[in-house]
Protein backbone atom coordinates (compact mmCIF):
# COMPACT_ATOMS: atom_id res chain seq x y z
CA UNK A 1 0.00 0.00 0.00
CA UNK A 2 2.17 2.82 1.14
CA UNK A 3 5.18 2.23 -1.18
CA UNK A 4 7.64 1.80 1.15
CA UNK A 5 5.79 -0.92 2.88
CA UNK A 6 5.40 -2.22 -0.13
CA UNK A 7 8.95 -2.47 -1.28
CA UNK A 8 10.12 -3.97 1.94
CA UNK A 9 7.25 -6.28 2.23
CA UNK A 10 8.67 -7.31 -1.50
CA UNK A 11 11.73 -7.98 -0.06
CA UNK A 12 10.67 -9.41 3.29
CA UNK A 13 8.60 -11.99 0.98
CA UNK A 14 11.78 -12.64 -2.03
CA UNK A 15 13.80 -13.73 1.15
CA UNK A 16 11.28 -16.17 2.78
CA UNK A 17 9.49 -17.04 0.14
CA UNK A 18 11.95 -20.80 -0.38
CA UNK A 19 11.14 -20.93 3.08
CA UNK A 20 7.73 -21.02 3.12
CA UNK A 21 6.99 -22.69 0.00
CA UNK A 22 6.23 -26.01 1.34
CA UNK A 23 3.48 -24.75 3.72
CA UNK A 24 1.93 -22.45 2.28
CA UNK A 25 0.46 -25.56 -0.14
CA UNK A 26 -1.31 -27.38 3.05
CA UNK A 27 -4.91 -26.45 2.02
CA UNK A 28 -6.17 -28.89 4.47
CA UNK A 29 -5.47 -26.90 8.38
CA UNK A 30 -8.97 -26.85 8.83
CA UNK A 31 -8.69 -22.92 8.70
CA UNK A 32 -11.68 -20.74 7.94
CA UNK A 33 -11.41 -18.36 4.12
CA UNK A 34 -11.19 -15.78 7.16
CA UNK A 35 -9.16 -16.90 9.46
CA UNK A 36 -6.20 -17.38 6.48
CA UNK A 37 -7.06 -13.74 5.21
CA UNK A 38 -7.04 -11.81 8.26
CA UNK A 39 -3.33 -14.44 9.43
CA UNK A 40 -2.09 -13.43 5.41
CA UNK A 41 -2.86 -9.50 6.55
CA UNK A 42 -1.04 -9.32 9.41
CA UNK A 43 1.75 -11.19 8.46
CA UNK A 44 4.10 -8.74 8.61
CA UNK A 45 1.88 -5.47 9.37
CA UNK A 46 -1.16 -4.70 11.45
CA UNK A 47 -1.59 -1.69 9.43
CA UNK A 48 -3.54 -3.58 7.03
CA UNK A 49 -6.43 -3.69 8.97
CA UNK A 50 -6.99 -0.20 9.03
CA UNK A 51 -10.05 0.93 7.22
CA UNK A 52 -8.13 3.40 5.01
CA UNK A 53 -5.23 2.84 3.15
CA UNK A 54 -3.33 5.68 0.49
CA UNK A 55 -3.07 3.70 -2.96
CA UNK A 56 0.30 3.55 -5.01
CA UNK A 57 -1.24 5.57 -7.41
CA UNK A 58 -2.23 8.34 -4.26
CA UNK A 59 -5.65 7.53 -4.47
CA UNK A 60 -7.43 7.02 -0.71
CA UNK A 61 -9.34 3.63 -0.66
CA UNK A 62 -11.49 1.50 2.13
CA UNK A 63 -10.68 -1.85 2.96
CA UNK A 64 -13.96 -3.73 4.24
CA UNK A 65 -14.60 -6.89 5.45
CA UNK A 66 -11.08 -7.52 5.59
CA UNK A 67 -10.66 -8.14 1.70
CA UNK A 68 -13.19 -6.02 -0.05
CA UNK A 69 -11.36 -2.64 -1.84
CA UNK A 70 -13.93 0.19 -1.98
CA UNK A 71 -13.07 3.89 -3.27
CA UNK A 72 -14.22 6.64 -1.41
CA UNK A 73 -17.77 7.03 -3.53
CA UNK A 74 -18.46 3.14 -3.28
CA UNK A 75 -17.96 3.24 0.66
CA UNK A 76 -20.48 5.96 1.15
CA UNK A 77 -23.03 4.38 -0.62
CA UNK A 78 -22.82 0.86 -0.47
CA UNK A 79 -23.04 0.15 3.44
CA UNK A 80 -25.88 0.33 5.74
CA UNK A 81 -27.22 -1.98 8.21
CA UNK A 82 -31.29 -1.01 8.34
CA UNK A 83 -33.05 -2.35 5.24
CA UNK A 84 -34.22 -6.09 5.47
CA UNK A 85 -34.54 -7.33 1.89
CA UNK A 86 -33.34 -10.47 0.41
CA UNK A 87 -29.54 -10.18 -1.63
CA UNK A 88 -26.12 -10.96 -2.67
CA UNK A 89 -25.03 -9.72 -6.11
CA UNK A 90 -24.04 -6.06 -7.14
CA UNK A 91 -27.32 -4.84 -8.92
CA UNK A 92 -26.32 -2.59 -11.82
CA UNK A 93 -25.72 -3.93 -14.84
CA UNK A 94 -22.09 -1.64 -15.28
CA UNK A 95 -20.55 -3.43 -12.40
CA UNK A 96 -20.90 -6.81 -14.47
CA UNK A 97 -18.64 -8.25 -17.08
CA UNK A 98 -19.89 -7.82 -20.29
CA UNK A 99 -20.84 -10.96 -22.95
CA UNK A 100 -19.29 -12.81 -19.93
CA UNK A 101 -15.72 -12.10 -20.79
CA UNK A 102 -13.18 -11.71 -18.04
CA UNK A 103 -9.99 -10.37 -19.34
CA UNK A 104 -7.07 -11.34 -16.66
CA UNK A 105 -3.74 -10.31 -16.25
CA UNK A 106 -1.25 -12.47 -14.30
CA UNK A 107 1.93 -10.19 -12.97
CA UNK A 108 3.95 -13.09 -13.31
CA UNK A 109 7.42 -11.64 -11.78
CA UNK A 110 5.13 -11.96 -8.63
CA UNK A 111 4.24 -15.57 -8.26
CA UNK A 112 5.66 -19.04 -8.77
CA UNK A 113 5.27 -21.72 -11.37
CA UNK A 114 3.18 -23.30 -9.02
CA UNK A 115 0.96 -20.12 -8.11
CA UNK A 116 -0.11 -19.52 -11.66
CA UNK A 117 -1.30 -22.93 -11.60
CA UNK A 118 -3.24 -22.80 -8.89
CA UNK A 119 -4.64 -19.06 -9.85
CA UNK A 120 -5.21 -21.07 -13.34
CA UNK A 121 -7.18 -23.49 -11.40
CA UNK A 122 -9.62 -21.44 -9.93
CA UNK A 123 -10.13 -19.01 -13.12
CA UNK A 124 -11.28 -23.00 -14.55
CA UNK A 125 -13.48 -23.67 -11.13
CA UNK A 126 -15.60 -20.86 -12.82
CA UNK A 127 -15.53 -21.75 -16.43
CA UNK A 128 -16.41 -25.53 -15.50
CA UNK A 129 -19.61 -24.26 -13.56
CA UNK A 130 -21.00 -20.90 -15.23
CA UNK A 131 -20.56 -19.11 -19.03
CA UNK A 132 -18.08 -16.48 -17.78
CA UNK A 133 -15.21 -17.22 -19.97
CA UNK A 134 -11.82 -16.00 -18.55
CA UNK A 135 -9.30 -14.37 -21.43
CA UNK A 136 -5.47 -14.64 -20.09
CA UNK A 137 -3.79 -11.12 -21.42
CA UNK A 138 -0.05 -9.52 -21.48
CA UNK A 139 0.22 -6.55 -20.34
CA UNK A 140 1.65 -5.71 -23.39
CA UNK A 141 -1.28 -6.06 -25.10
CA UNK A 142 -3.44 -4.64 -22.41
CA UNK A 143 -4.76 -1.79 -24.62
CA UNK A 144 -7.23 -4.30 -26.41
CA UNK A 145 -8.37 -5.24 -22.99
CA UNK A 146 -8.30 -2.06 -20.92
CA UNK A 147 -10.75 -3.31 -18.49
CA UNK A 148 -9.37 -6.70 -16.81
CA UNK A 149 -8.07 -8.70 -13.59
CA UNK A 150 -4.56 -7.99 -12.88
CA UNK A 151 -3.51 -10.81 -10.38
CA UNK A 152 -0.34 -9.31 -8.41
CA UNK A 153 1.38 -9.68 -5.09
CA UNK A 154 -0.01 -8.08 -2.09
CA UNK A 155 0.01 -7.64 2.03
CA UNK A 156 -3.30 -10.06 2.38
CA UNK A 157 -5.06 -10.64 -0.08
CA UNK A 158 -8.04 -8.35 -1.67
CA UNK A 159 -10.32 -7.43 -4.89
CA UNK A 160 -12.48 -5.00 -5.74
CA UNK A 161 -16.43 -5.13 -6.18
CA UNK A 162 -17.56 -6.10 -9.32
CA UNK A 163 -16.15 -4.63 -12.89
CA UNK A 164 -14.70 -0.86 -11.70
CA UNK A 165 -13.41 -0.26 -15.09
CA UNK A 166 -9.53 -0.10 -15.91
CA UNK A 167 -7.09 -2.36 -14.65
CA UNK A 168 -8.35 -3.89 -11.16
CA UNK A 169 -6.64 -5.96 -8.62
CA UNK A 170 -6.80 -9.01 -7.13
CA UNK A 171 -4.32 -9.23 -4.85
CA UNK A 172 -2.41 -11.88 -3.36
CA UNK A 173 -0.29 -12.18 -0.43
CA UNK A 174 2.00 -15.02 0.96
CA UNK A 175 -0.14 -16.65 2.95
CA UNK A 176 -3.45 -16.70 1.23
CA UNK A 177 -2.62 -17.76 -2.29
CA UNK A 178 -4.73 -21.17 -2.22
CA UNK A 179 -7.23 -22.32 -4.63
CA UNK A 180 -10.17 -21.03 -2.67
CA UNK A 181 -9.14 -17.88 -1.47
CA UNK A 182 -8.61 -17.29 -5.00
CA UNK A 183 -11.87 -18.25 -6.07
CA UNK A 184 -13.60 -16.12 -3.24
CA UNK A 185 -11.65 -13.03 -5.17
CA UNK A 186 -13.11 -13.75 -8.33
CA UNK A 187 -16.23 -13.90 -6.61
CA UNK A 188 -16.22 -10.07 -5.58
CA UNK A 189 -14.59 -9.28 -8.99
CA UNK A 190 -17.69 -10.33 -10.50
CA UNK A 191 -19.88 -8.47 -8.34
CA UNK A 192 -20.28 -10.20 -5.51
CA UNK A 193 -20.39 -9.51 -1.72
CA UNK A 194 -19.79 -11.34 1.18
CA UNK A 195 -23.03 -13.51 1.84
CA UNK A 196 -22.85 -12.57 5.70
CA UNK A 197 -23.41 -8.73 4.35
CA UNK A 198 -26.11 -9.76 2.42
CA UNK A 199 -29.22 -7.18 3.68
CA UNK A 200 -31.47 -10.16 4.80
CA UNK A 201 -28.41 -11.86 6.90
CA UNK A 202 -30.27 -11.04 9.93
CA UNK A 203 -33.05 -13.72 9.88
CA UNK A 204 -30.02 -16.58 9.04
CA UNK A 205 -27.13 -14.97 11.08
CA UNK A 206 -26.31 -13.06 14.52
CA UNK A 207 -23.20 -10.64 14.05
CA UNK A 208 -21.51 -10.43 17.63
CA UNK A 209 -20.45 -7.17 18.13
CA UNK A 210 -18.95 -7.53 21.25
CA UNK A 211 -16.18 -9.77 20.18
CA UNK A 212 -15.54 -7.50 17.02
CA UNK A 213 -13.09 -4.38 17.21
CA UNK A 214 -14.82 -1.14 18.31
CA UNK A 215 -13.86 -0.02 15.19
CA UNK A 216 -14.63 -2.61 12.56
CA UNK A 217 -18.08 -2.75 13.55
CA UNK A 218 -19.95 -0.56 10.51
CA UNK A 219 -17.86 -3.26 8.36
CA UNK A 220 -19.71 -5.79 9.53
CA UNK A 221 -22.92 -3.67 8.63
CA UNK A 222 -24.72 -5.06 5.88
CA UNK A 223 -25.35 -3.91 2.01
CA UNK A 224 -27.99 -1.20 0.99
CA UNK A 225 -30.85 -3.30 -0.72
CA UNK A 226 -31.02 -0.60 -3.62
CA UNK A 227 -27.28 -2.00 -4.79
CA UNK A 228 -27.79 -5.76 -4.34
CA UNK A 229 -29.65 -8.04 -6.01
CA UNK A 230 -29.96 -12.35 -4.95
CA UNK A 231 -32.20 -13.28 -8.12
CA UNK A 232 -34.20 -15.00 -5.67
CA UNK A 233 -31.42 -17.54 -4.33
CA UNK A 234 -31.91 -18.03 -0.85
CA UNK A 235 -29.18 -17.44 1.91
CA UNK A 236 -26.37 -19.93 1.67
CA UNK A 237 -24.52 -20.92 4.91
CA UNK A 238 -22.21 -22.77 2.73
CA UNK A 239 -21.37 -20.11 0.47
CA UNK A 240 -17.82 -19.49 -0.56
CA UNK A 241 -18.51 -16.39 0.10
CA UNK A 242 -19.70 -16.95 3.78
CA UNK A 243 -17.00 -15.50 6.52
CA UNK A 244 -16.77 -18.67 9.77
CA UNK A 245 -17.45 -17.47 13.20
CA UNK A 246 -13.83 -17.00 13.71
CA UNK A 247 -12.32 -13.98 11.82
CA UNK A 248 -11.43 -12.29 15.06
CA UNK A 249 -11.12 -15.01 17.63
CA UNK A 250 -14.25 -17.43 18.19
CA UNK A 251 -17.91 -16.13 18.40
CA UNK A 252 -18.14 -13.34 16.29
CA UNK A 253 -20.87 -14.52 13.28
CA UNK A 254 -23.58 -17.34 15.06
CA UNK A 255 -25.70 -19.06 13.00
CA UNK A 256 -29.91 -19.15 13.67
CA UNK A 257 -29.28 -22.64 12.64
CA UNK A 258 -26.89 -24.29 15.24
CA UNK A 259 -26.58 -26.88 12.36
CA UNK A 260 -24.67 -24.81 10.12
CA UNK A 261 -22.04 -23.11 12.90
CA UNK A 262 -19.34 -24.95 11.50
CA UNK A 263 -20.24 -24.69 8.02
CA UNK A 264 -19.93 -21.50 7.58
CA UNK A 265 -16.36 -20.05 6.30
CA UNK A 266 -15.80 -22.98 3.97
CA UNK A 267 -13.38 -22.41 1.27
CA UNK A 268 -13.21 -25.55 -0.83
CA UNK A 269 -15.11 -23.88 -3.58
CA UNK A 270 -18.19 -22.49 -5.00
CA UNK A 271 -21.77 -24.04 -3.70
CA UNK A 272 -25.00 -25.33 -5.12
CA UNK A 273 -26.04 -21.60 -4.53
CA UNK A 274 -23.04 -19.72 -5.79
CA UNK A 275 -23.33 -21.46 -9.47
CA UNK A 276 -27.06 -20.83 -9.65
CA UNK A 277 -26.97 -16.89 -8.52
CA UNK A 278 -23.78 -16.97 -10.84
CA UNK A 279 -25.39 -18.80 -13.94
CA UNK A 280 -28.59 -16.48 -13.23
CA UNK A 281 -26.78 -13.07 -12.61
CA UNK A 282 -24.81 -13.27 -15.75
CA UNK A 283 -27.40 -14.99 -18.08
CA UNK A 284 -25.96 -18.23 -19.07
CA UNK A 285 -28.65 -19.79 -20.49
CA UNK A 286 -29.86 -17.10 -22.23
CA UNK A 287 -26.63 -16.66 -23.95
CA UNK A 288 -26.64 -20.40 -25.00
CA UNK A 289 -29.86 -19.86 -26.21
CA UNK A 290 -31.86 -22.49 -23.89
CA UNK A 291 -35.59 -22.79 -24.31
CA UNK A 292 -36.94 -19.69 -22.06
CA UNK A 293 -40.06 -21.49 -21.02
CA UNK A 294 -37.60 -24.78 -19.43
CA UNK A 295 -37.91 -25.42 -15.73
CA UNK A 296 -36.36 -27.46 -13.33
CA UNK A 297 -37.14 -29.61 -10.49
CA UNK A 298 -36.82 -28.08 -6.96
CA UNK A 299 -33.80 -25.48 -6.42
CA UNK A 300 -32.69 -26.56 -10.09
CA UNK A 301 -31.84 -24.01 -12.80
CA UNK A 302 -30.83 -24.31 -16.43
CA UNK A 303 -27.31 -24.73 -16.98
CA UNK A 304 -25.37 -23.46 -19.85
CA UNK A 305 -25.54 -27.00 -21.56
CA UNK A 306 -29.56 -26.37 -21.07
CA UNK A 307 -29.68 -29.19 -18.90
CA UNK A 308 -31.30 -28.64 -15.34
CA UNK A 309 -28.66 -28.57 -12.02
CA UNK A 310 -29.38 -29.79 -8.86
CA UNK A 311 -27.90 -29.49 -5.82
CA UNK A 312 -25.48 -32.41 -5.81
CA UNK A 313 -23.75 -34.38 -3.13
CA UNK A 314 -21.28 -33.06 -0.44
CA UNK A 315 -18.34 -34.28 -3.16
CA UNK A 316 -20.11 -32.48 -5.88
CA UNK A 317 -21.64 -28.98 -5.80
CA UNK A 318 -24.16 -29.88 -8.08
CA UNK A 319 -25.30 -32.85 -10.48
CA UNK A 320 -27.65 -33.06 -12.79
CA UNK A 321 -31.53 -33.12 -12.01
CA UNK A 322 -33.09 -36.37 -11.94
CA UNK A 323 -35.11 -37.00 -15.47
CA UNK A 324 -38.07 -38.62 -14.44
CA UNK A 325 -40.94 -35.85 -16.10
CA UNK A 326 -43.06 -36.27 -12.88
CA UNK A 327 -41.21 -35.32 -10.03
CA UNK A 328 -41.70 -31.29 -9.96
CA UNK A 329 -41.39 -31.73 -5.88
CA UNK A 330 -38.62 -32.34 -3.42
CA UNK A 331 -35.29 -32.85 -5.58
CA UNK A 332 -33.00 -30.93 -3.38
CA UNK A 333 -30.85 -32.91 -1.29
CA UNK A 334 -29.78 -29.74 0.97
CA UNK A 335 -32.18 -28.61 2.85
CA UNK A 336 -33.69 -25.13 2.06
CA UNK A 337 -32.44 -22.95 4.77
CA UNK A 338 -35.76 -21.33 6.75
CA UNK A 339 -35.44 -18.89 9.64
CA UNK A 340 -36.20 -20.79 12.85
CA UNK A 341 -38.02 -18.20 14.66
CA UNK A 342 -37.41 -20.16 17.26
CA UNK A 343 -33.61 -21.33 17.41
CA UNK A 344 -31.82 -19.81 20.16
CA UNK A 345 -29.04 -18.45 19.25
CA UNK A 346 -25.70 -19.18 21.69
CA UNK A 347 -25.75 -16.93 24.31
CA UNK A 348 -22.68 -14.05 23.16
CA UNK A 349 -19.72 -14.64 24.82
CA UNK A 350 -19.04 -12.12 26.83
CA UNK A 351 -16.37 -9.34 26.23
CA UNK A 352 -13.14 -10.86 28.32
CA UNK A 353 -9.47 -8.71 27.47
CA UNK A 354 -7.65 -10.81 24.40
CA UNK A 355 -5.75 -10.30 21.47
CA UNK A 356 -7.54 -10.30 18.68
CA UNK A 357 -5.00 -11.34 15.75
CA UNK A 358 -2.00 -14.18 16.13
CA UNK A 359 0.90 -11.81 15.55
CA UNK A 360 0.61 -10.16 18.75
CA UNK A 361 3.93 -10.93 20.50
CA UNK A 362 5.74 -10.45 16.90
CA UNK A 363 4.66 -6.81 17.23
CA UNK A 364 5.17 -6.43 20.67
CA UNK A 365 8.60 -7.36 19.68
CA UNK A 366 8.84 -4.55 17.68
CA UNK A 367 8.33 -1.91 20.26
CA UNK A 368 4.83 -1.56 18.66
CA UNK A 369 2.92 -1.98 21.89
CA UNK A 370 4.43 1.48 22.80
CA UNK A 371 5.02 3.08 19.31
CA UNK A 372 1.07 1.93 18.26
CA UNK A 373 -0.74 2.07 20.93
CA UNK A 374 -4.17 2.72 19.41
CA UNK A 375 -3.55 0.23 17.51
CA UNK A 376 -2.35 -2.52 19.27
CA UNK A 377 -5.25 -1.42 21.92
CA UNK A 378 -7.82 -2.84 19.11
CA UNK A 379 -5.81 -5.65 18.42
CA UNK A 380 -3.16 -7.18 20.74
CA UNK A 381 -4.79 -5.27 24.30
CA UNK A 382 -3.85 -8.58 26.11
CA UNK A 383 0.03 -8.77 24.96
CA UNK A 384 0.52 -5.55 25.26
CA UNK A 385 -1.10 -5.22 28.74
CA UNK A 386 -3.53 -2.68 27.62
CA UNK A 387 -6.34 -4.42 29.30
CA UNK A 388 -7.52 -1.64 31.37
CA UNK A 389 -7.62 1.21 28.57
CA UNK A 390 -10.72 2.30 27.99
CA UNK A 391 -10.63 3.46 24.09
CA UNK A 392 -12.55 6.11 24.63
CA UNK A 393 -10.71 7.58 27.03
CA UNK A 394 -7.92 7.45 25.34
CA UNK A 395 -8.54 9.64 22.39
CA UNK A 396 -6.48 8.53 19.39
CA UNK A 397 -6.96 7.96 16.19
CA UNK A 398 -7.02 4.34 14.73
CA UNK A 399 -5.94 5.65 11.06
CA UNK A 400 -2.87 7.03 10.04
CA UNK A 401 -4.98 9.10 7.16
CA UNK A 402 -7.40 10.67 9.94
CA UNK A 403 -5.65 14.47 10.23
CA UNK A 404 -6.10 14.40 6.39
CA UNK A 405 -9.71 13.33 6.55
CA UNK A 406 -10.68 15.69 9.45
CA UNK A 407 -9.02 18.14 7.01
CA UNK A 408 -10.87 17.39 4.61
CA UNK A 409 -14.17 17.74 6.21
CA UNK A 410 -14.82 13.86 5.95
CA UNK A 411 -15.93 13.90 9.92
CA UNK A 412 -18.56 15.77 8.84
CA UNK A 413 -19.43 13.90 4.94
CA UNK A 414 -22.83 12.43 4.42
CA UNK A 415 -21.99 8.53 3.71
CA UNK A 416 -18.84 9.11 5.15
CA UNK A 417 -18.52 10.12 8.38
CA UNK A 418 -19.77 7.03 10.02
CA UNK A 419 -17.15 5.42 9.30
CA UNK A 420 -14.65 8.13 9.46
CA UNK A 421 -15.69 8.98 12.97
CA UNK A 422 -15.05 5.70 14.72
CA UNK A 423 -11.74 5.26 12.97
CA UNK A 424 -11.09 9.06 14.13
CA UNK A 425 -12.30 10.08 17.15
CA UNK A 426 -9.41 12.37 18.02
CA UNK A 427 -9.16 14.12 14.70
CA UNK A 428 -12.98 14.57 14.55
CA UNK A 429 -12.82 16.07 17.86
CA UNK A 430 -15.55 13.19 19.69
CA UNK A 431 -13.21 12.61 22.74
CA UNK A 432 -14.65 12.47 25.98
CA UNK A 433 -13.46 16.06 27.33
CA UNK A 434 -10.07 15.52 28.85
CA UNK A 435 -9.09 16.44 32.66
CA UNK A 436 -8.65 20.43 32.29
CA UNK A 437 -10.89 21.61 29.20
CA UNK A 438 -13.34 23.62 31.22
CA UNK A 439 -13.68 23.52 35.04
CA UNK A 440 -17.53 24.44 34.48
CA UNK A 441 -18.03 21.08 32.51
CA UNK A 442 -16.99 19.09 35.14
CA UNK A 443 -18.95 20.71 38.05
CA UNK A 444 -22.14 21.00 36.13
CA UNK A 445 -22.13 17.29 35.40
CA UNK A 446 -23.00 15.84 38.27
CA UNK A 447 -21.42 12.63 37.63
CA UNK A 448 -17.85 12.96 39.69
CA UNK A 449 -18.40 12.11 43.06
CA UNK A 450 -17.80 15.42 45.92
CA UNK A 451 -14.03 14.44 46.67
CA UNK A 452 -12.81 14.33 43.45
CA UNK A 453 -14.18 17.88 42.86
CA UNK A 454 -11.59 19.08 45.45
CA UNK A 455 -8.77 16.71 43.53
CA UNK A 456 -9.51 18.08 40.37
CA UNK A 457 -9.83 21.86 41.32
CA UNK A 458 -6.37 21.23 42.55
CA UNK A 459 -5.06 20.26 39.14
CA UNK A 460 -6.63 22.90 37.48
CA UNK A 461 -4.97 25.45 39.79
CA UNK A 462 -1.66 23.47 39.88
CA UNK A 463 -1.74 23.72 36.08
CA UNK A 464 -2.95 26.88 35.60
CA UNK A 465 -0.30 28.78 37.57
C1 LIG B 1 -26.28 -0.72 12.81
O1 LIG B 1 -25.44 -1.53 13.58
C2 LIG B 1 -24.91 -0.91 14.71
C3 LIG B 1 -24.00 -1.88 15.38
O2 LIG B 1 -22.70 -1.44 15.26
C4 LIG B 1 -26.03 -0.48 15.64
O3 LIG B 1 -25.47 0.17 16.74
C5 LIG B 1 -26.94 0.44 14.88
O4 LIG B 1 -28.04 0.78 15.70
C6 LIG B 1 -27.45 -0.22 13.62
N1 LIG B 1 -28.21 0.71 12.86
C7 LIG B 1 -29.42 0.45 12.41
C8 LIG B 1 -30.06 1.54 11.65
O5 LIG B 1 -29.95 -0.61 12.60
C1 LIG C 1 -15.37 4.78 -7.56
O1 LIG C 1 -15.65 3.66 -8.38
C2 LIG C 1 -16.82 3.80 -9.15
C3 LIG C 1 -17.03 2.50 -9.84
O2 LIG C 1 -17.42 1.55 -8.90
C4 LIG C 1 -16.69 4.95 -10.10
O3 LIG C 1 -17.87 5.12 -10.84
C5 LIG C 1 -16.41 6.22 -9.32
O4 LIG C 1 -16.16 7.28 -10.19
C6 LIG C 1 -15.19 6.00 -8.41
N1 LIG C 1 -15.04 7.16 -7.56
C7 LIG C 1 -13.86 7.71 -7.27
C8 LIG C 1 -13.88 8.87 -6.34
O5 LIG C 1 -12.82 7.27 -7.73
C1 LIG D 1 -19.32 19.11 11.79
O1 LIG D 1 -20.69 19.35 12.12
C2 LIG D 1 -20.90 19.84 13.43
C3 LIG D 1 -22.36 19.98 13.66
O2 LIG D 1 -23.05 18.89 13.18
C4 LIG D 1 -20.19 21.18 13.59
O3 LIG D 1 -20.35 21.64 14.91
C5 LIG D 1 -18.72 21.01 13.27
O4 LIG D 1 -18.09 22.26 13.29
C6 LIG D 1 -18.53 20.39 11.91
N1 LIG D 1 -17.11 20.12 11.73
C7 LIG D 1 -16.46 20.39 10.62
C8 LIG D 1 -15.00 20.04 10.62
O5 LIG D 1 -16.99 20.90 9.66
ZN1 LIG E 1 -14.11 -11.59 0.58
Amino acid sequence: MKNLRLILATLFISYTAVIHAAADDDENDGKSIDEILISAATRNSVEMLDLFHMMEDNKMMAMVELDILLNMTELASYKHNSSRNKRKALRDDRFRWPNCKVPYEITESEFTGQDIEMIEAAVSDWERYTCLEFKRVQSSDANKDPDRIVFKNGDGCYSRLGRVGGPQPIALGRGCRRRGIVVHEIGHAIGWIHEQARPDRDDYIFVNYAQIPANWHRQYDKFRTQFINDFDVDYDYTSIMHYSGRAFGEGTIITKNPQYQNKIGQRDGLSFRDIKLANLMYGCAKMSRCPPQKRCPGEGFVGKDCKCYCPGTPDTPLEECPTTATTTTTTTRRPVIKTTTAATTTQPPAKVCRDVITTCSTFKQNGQCLTDKARMALYCKLTCELCDEDLNKMCMDYDDACPIFATAGYCNLTGTSEFVKVQCPKSCKLCEPQLPCSQADFFNSGSIPDLNKFLILLVVALIKF
